[in-house]
Parts: C-alpha cells; sequence; structure tokens
C-alpha cells in the first residue's frame, strides 16, 4: 500500500457546528488530546489542523477500520469556531474542506450556526456527516467507553434508547427542513447523496468509531472520484495564522492543501500591502495527532506535501493575512503566480 499512500493526497475534513456542541472535545478523544481544556472560556477562537494517521483512526475505530482497505495516508482534521462572531473562520474551513462532520448537540439540536455551517456546506458542494454529539447525557444512559454504535445502543434501557431516539429524528426532520434527505448512517447506501447521521459521545467516544469508519469510506471514494491531484506539484495553501516563532520571527500556519513545498523554494503569500515574495526558510511540521495551534515541539522538515498543517518560516512576513493564500512559485512565471495571489 506505500505506493497508493504516495498517490491519493491526504483528505481534508472540517469540523463544523454551533459552539460548545463539541467539536475540539471531538478532535481530542480522537487524537488522544485535551485542546478544549486549555481554550479561554473554553471557546475556540482561530483554525485548527491536525493530521491523524491511518494507524491512529484504525486503533480508534477497532474491527470498523481495516487499515488494509484503505490507500489514504490519514485524515487532516480542521477544527472551526462555533462562536457567531467566526463567520469567516466558518467559511474559511468550509472552503478548504473535502468533506465535513457537522456536529450537532443531539439535546440542544440545531442552532443558529448549525444552520450557518449548512449553508457553507451547501453553497461550498462538500459532502458531510452529522454526528449528533453527547448521546451520554440521555438520562438513564449506560455508557460504553470507546464501543460501536451498535454495541452501545444493545447495552440501553428502552427508556434510554426511545429518549435518545426521539432526539434523533428531530435532527433528521431538520436536515429534512433544510432540503437535506437524511438517516440514521446504518441506513445510508451512498454518502454523497443522503446525509448520515452518526449518534456518538466525544466524552466516552461511543460512536467515534462508526464516525471514523463513515469518513474513511466516504473520503476514498471522493478523492479517488475528484482529488486525482498531483501532490509532488508546486505547493498551495491557505494562511490559518501568522505567528511569532523563536529564532524565526514571524512564521505562517498553513493548511497545504495541494502540491509539495520545499526548503529555499520561492513563495508568494497574500498581505496587507500586496503580495509579498519571499524564500522558505524552514518547513516546521507538528508531530501527528498534534494540533498545529498549540503545538510546541515542531519538527524540522525539508519538504511536505498536501494536505497538511504545516509552519513555514520565511522573511518578510510580518504583513501577510490570516486567509491570505500561499503559493510555491517553482518554475512557473513569477509574475503570474503574484496576479494569482492578488485575484483570490
Ligand atoms: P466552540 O469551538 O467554541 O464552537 O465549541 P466546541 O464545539 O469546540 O465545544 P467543546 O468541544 O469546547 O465542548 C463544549 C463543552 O461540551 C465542553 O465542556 C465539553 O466537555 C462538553 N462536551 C463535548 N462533547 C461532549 C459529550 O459528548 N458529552 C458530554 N457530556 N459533554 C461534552
Ligand atoms: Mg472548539
Amino acid at each position: 500500500t506505500q505506493g497508493h499512500a504516495e498517490t491519493l493526497r491526504t483528505p481534508i475534513v472540517a469540523v463544523l457546528g454551533h459552539v460548545d456542541h463539541g467539536k475540539t472535545t471531538l478532535l481530542d478523544k480522537i487524537r488522544g488530546s485535551a485542546v478544549s481544556e486549555g481554550e479561554a472560556g473554553a471557546i475556540t477562537q482561530h483554525i485548527g489542523a491536525t493530521a491523524v494517521p491511518l494507524e491512529t483512526v484504525s486503533q480508534m475505530a477497532g474491527s470498523l477500520v481495516n487499515p488494509d482497505d484503505f490507500d489514504l495516508p490519514g485524515l487532516l482534521f480542521i477544527d472551526t469556531p462555533g462562536h457567531h462572531s467566526f463567520t469567516t473562520l466558518r467559511s474559511r474551513g468550509g472552503a478548504l474542506a473535502d468533506i465535513a462532520v457537522l456536529v450537532v448537540d443531539v439535546n440542544d439540536g440545531f442552532q443558529p450556526q448549525t444552520l450557518e455551517a449548512l449553508d457553507i456546506l451547501q453553497r461550498t458542494g462538500t459532502p458531510f456527516v452529522v454526528a449528533a454529539n453527547k448521546i451520554d447525557t440521555t438520562p438513564g444512559w449506560n455508557r460504553q467507553d470507546g464501543e460501536p454504535i451498535q454495541k452501545t445502543y444493545e447495552a440501553q434501557s428502552k427508556q434510554a434508547r426511545k429518549r435518545l431516539d426521539e432526539n434523533l429524528y428531530k435532527i433528521i426532520g431538520n436536515l429534512s427542513d433544510e432540503g437535506f434527505s437524511a438517516d440514521l448512517y446504518w441506513r445510508v447506501q451512498n454518502f454523497t447523496k443522503n446525509i448520515g447521521v452518526v449518534p456518538l459521545s466525544a466524552i466516552t467516544g461511543e460512536g467515534i468509531p462508526d464516525l471514523l469508519a463513515v469518513l474513511m469510506g466516504l473520503s476514498q471514494r471522493y478523492m479517488k472520484e475528484e482529488m486525482e491531484i498531483d501532490v509532488d506539484g508546486p505547493g498551495k495553501g491557505t494562511v490559518l495564522e501568522v505567528k511569532e516563532e523563536k529564532g524565526f520571527g514571524a512564521t505562517l500556519d498553513v493548511v497545504l492543501y495541494d502540491g509539495t513545498v520545499k526548503e529555499d523554494e520561492t513563495i508568494v503569500v497574500g498581505g496587507a500591502n500586496g503580495p509579498i515574495v519571499t524564500e522558505v526558510r524552514a518547513i516546521l511540521q507538528p508531530r501527528p495527532n498534534a494540533e498545529i495551534r498549540t503545538e510546541k515541539r515542531f519538527n524540522r522538515v525539508e519538504s511536505v506535501s498536501a494536505a497538511t498543517g504545516t509552519k513555514i518560516a520565511a522573511p518578510d512576513l510580518e504583513d501577510a493575512m490570516a486567509g491570505a493564500p500561499v503559493r510555491v512559485v517553482r518554475d512557473r512565471d513569477l509574475d503570474e503566480v503574484i496576479a494569482e495571489v492578488e485575484a483570490e
């Protein structure tokens, strides 16, 4: 599978949804971290990126994901803020996504930013699944940590199951009101046509194996059909944040969604006073399963390929802007690349 892994690019999975519905906690559970606990006021204020290797996915998913069935190197998860003031960041995250997870608190149901996220997904034509989160808060719940949803369902009382089902059917009804045909995921045949709803808990991990299995299936299918791209080509990315880094000055946290970027290459970056032309001094890679927003121990590498979250150090990045494009020039005409960055 090594050869395959090099040809299919890592899919980008955006996690969207209303504030506090559990997006960051879900990613914390998958990557084994506690980013949510460290957040000021417990809300996410930036877009995050975490590369989760296939190995981690299959460990979390147990028998539901057999790594031999997939040519994908893993999944690149993009965390987005749910607070109403971060509309731009949600759109930016949505625009980067190949596929998405819409997180909905199963008790709270649809809320304003759930609808806003749906709108973004509809506009960008992004295939998505719904994670009906916090099933462990159902009264009388008998938690089955880390288990697939079928096993956890079987362990519940009739009452608890009924309460959960009522909430799940409300969510399916809301989706239908918005024009999406949706059902519980095990009844969905084609996830690009119908929306699958996956009941889960970001705290107990119940149902997360199911979510990962659906995401892997959807990604593999989507990447094969839509993403025959050349990961060796000149890199293209989007700036998440401009950050001071000791010894490097201003650096860029970037989601590289296409191609490769190498040390010493010339890049063009969108800046407050027009495009910046500069040379990559260092590429700093977060460790696998690390959130780029909180990572402290980056590994210096000579090159990286899409899709990944990476830190790029280069001179003259002080005026670079979050949301701006990053382009590797390589063998293309510099003026053309500058014009491309200006146009975006
Ligand atoms: P924003 O990024 O600000 O939009 O919020 P978020 O969607 O990332 O929510 P976050 O992960 O920060 O979780 C909000 C609160 O809900 C935290 O206190 C979590 O511990 C709690 N929470 C998240 N998922 C679950 C769950 O499955 N079960 C329970 N019981 N609590 C959860
Ligand atoms: Mg969050």
